[in-house]
């Protein structure tokens, strides 16, 4: 499976991520946890992207796209899936992610967006805070995020619900059910998608499921 998440920070990216890899056995490629990495072994990258980090701004296109490609290239090696995590985040990103996909013959099969409105997104990057105190993770900051978030990463959903791969989620519920929606999902893609031509398909919407059977 070849996974894209494209979701608002705080909608679970990081959380379904590392389910999805774990039960796919694929490699969980998370461009925040990367950049953040790099910040804290104090990397001429790190020093470079720290500021942009702490204020939530978007680092400079090329920095991610050239740890992205790295990334494919070993992911390939493991076998060619992958769960994106972050990336990408505007549509000069996800044109360019598609190139560098199609020049290794890994283009992804799914797009799944994670929905979430912006009061339960704050909610949990607030109480987040308390935990693990990332340093992008304060009101004004989260603000910010979010603004960036509709202003540029939003409107790539509406690239991949022409390109007939979207899939959409309401992450608004506990994680176990968001994932077992998620995971059941992609098992009853998985057996399709290498043999329907992307032109094809269609996006998939799965936010009204719960509801229409009282699950709320
Ligand atoms: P990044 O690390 O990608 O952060 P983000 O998009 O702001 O998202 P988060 O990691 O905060 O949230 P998440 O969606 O992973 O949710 P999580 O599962 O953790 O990017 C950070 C920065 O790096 C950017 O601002 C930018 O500077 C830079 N950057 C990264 N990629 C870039 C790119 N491509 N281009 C340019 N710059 C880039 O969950 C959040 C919390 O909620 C957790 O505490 C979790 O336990 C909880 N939670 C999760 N699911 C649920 C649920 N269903 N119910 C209740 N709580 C839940
Ligand atoms: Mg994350």
């Amino acid at each position: 499976m070849r996974i894209l998440l494209v979701a608002p920070p705080g909608a679970g990216k990081g959380t379904q991520g590392a389910l999805i890899a774990n039960h796919f056995g694929i490699p969980h490629i998370a461009t925040g946890d990367l950049l953040r990495d790099h910040v804290a072994r104090r990397t001429p990258l790190g020093r470079a992207v720290q500021d942009h980090l702490s204020r939530g701004e978007l680092v400079p296109d090329e920095i991610v796209l050239e740890m992205v490609r790295t990334e494919f290239i070993a992911a390939k090696a493991e076998g060619g899936g992958y769960v994106l995590d972050g990336m990408p985040r505007n549509i000069t990103q996800a044109r360019a992610l598609y190139e560098i996909a199609l020049t290794l013959e890994m283009t992804a099969n799914v797009a799944l967006h994670l929905k979430a409105d912006d009061e339960e997104l704050t909610r949990r990057l607030l109480a987040r805070a308390t935990l693990e105190g990332r340093s992008d993770d304060t009101e004004e900051v989260i603000r910010r995020r979010l603004a960036i978030y509709h202003e540029v990463t939003h409107p790539i959903v509406d690239w991949y619900a022409s390109r007939g791969i979207l899939v959409s989620v309401d992450a608004v519920r506990p994680v176990d059910r968001v994932a077992r929606q998620i995971l059941t999902a992609l098992e009853a893609m998985r057996p399709l998608i290498d043999h329907v031509p992307e032109h094809v398909r269609q996006p998939i919407d799965l936010t009204g499921l719960g509801a229409a059977f009282g699950q709320d």
